[in-house]
């Protein structure tokens, strides 16, 4: 059967729902967003101030995109559950939530420090956990939803040194994304994570100090031949948010040009 326009606005489009975005001020926050609005959705931004939140929706509007910047600080239930009140009491319940919010304190495993290992737990487990969870509650009463995760290739393999801490956390995202997925199938809702190997964002810029380390990197390990750009996500949240994925869940979708094939 030939694939029509039709067919592929029934698969991919987001015409009618709502997508909360997390950190979405930063390079793949703002990317997925932009692409979640190019396919249709209407954008709640947010992002660990408000004014980040607002910075990424006026990028969102001035591509015609409808959004609502919202603050969520990953590190603080108080300040989830004050966004979820706030869309509850604006009657908005999000069809869709990419958990983007992350950070990458790399230090190595003899020297990592108390702090940054709950910091960053804190912020890449503990807060894509409950924005989930919270989230989940909300769609489970109404017919359903889509939630995706964005862990990491350092969620699957040992992605360098100095990156126990931050592996740590994203193989965590990779296991309950497969938890929520079992417990929550039943409500219509799917979970799934994305796993971007190394793209080029502020939070790369150290990982890719120089052009020659970049090339020894690409050359050792992606068989695509190049560093990610935030766009490369596009098609993989798009997909995982949409009809497309209607029978996909639990799983971890390897956006890397290849990294971990030959791991
Ligand atoms: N860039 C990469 O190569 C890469 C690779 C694999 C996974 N990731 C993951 O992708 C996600 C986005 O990373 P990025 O590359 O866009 O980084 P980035 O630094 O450009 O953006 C991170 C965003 O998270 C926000 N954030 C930080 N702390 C927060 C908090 N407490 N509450 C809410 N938001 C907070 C920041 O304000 C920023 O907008 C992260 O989860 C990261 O771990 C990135």
């Amino acid at each position: 059967m030939p694939v029509t326009p039709s067919i592929l606005h029934d698969l991919f489009s987001l015409e009618g729902l709502t997508a909360l975005v997390t950190g979405a001020a930063g390079g793949l926050g703002r990317a997925q967003s932009l692409a979640l609005g190019a396919a249709g959705a209407k954008v709640i931004a947010s992002d660990v101030s408000v004014e980040a939140a607002r910075q990424a929706c006026d990028h969102l509007e001035a591509n015609g995109v409808e959004c609502l910047p919202l603050e969520i600080d990953a590190r603080s239930l108080a300040s989830i559950d004050g966004a979820f009140d706030t869309l509850d009491a604006a009657g908005e319940i999000p069809d869709i939530v990419v958990n983007n919010a992350g950070v990458s304190l790399r230090n190595s495993a003899l020297e990592a420090t108390p702090e940054e290992f709950d910091t960053t737990l804190s912020i890449n487990l503990r807060g894509t956990y409950f924005v989930a969870q919270r989230a989940a509650r909300r769609m489970s009463g109404h017919g359903g939803g889509r939630i995706v995760n964005v862990s990491s290739i350092g969620g699957l393999v040992v992605d360098g040194e100095r990156s126990s801490v931050y592996d740590a956390s994203k193989a965590a995202v990779v296991q309950v994304t497969k938890n929520m997925a079992f417990e929550w199938g039943r409500y219509g809702i799917r979970v799934n994570s994305i796993a971007p190997g190394y793209m080029r964002t502020a939070m790369t810029t150290d990982l890719l100090p120089t052009k020659e380390v970049e090339d020894e990197l690409v050359r050792t390990h992606v068989p695509l031949g190049r560093v990610g750009e935030p766009r490369d996500l596009n098609g993989a949240v798009i997909f995982l948010a949409s009809a497309a994925s209607a029978y996909v869940t639990g799983h971890t979708l390897t956006v890397d040009g290849g990294w971990v094939v030959s791991m």
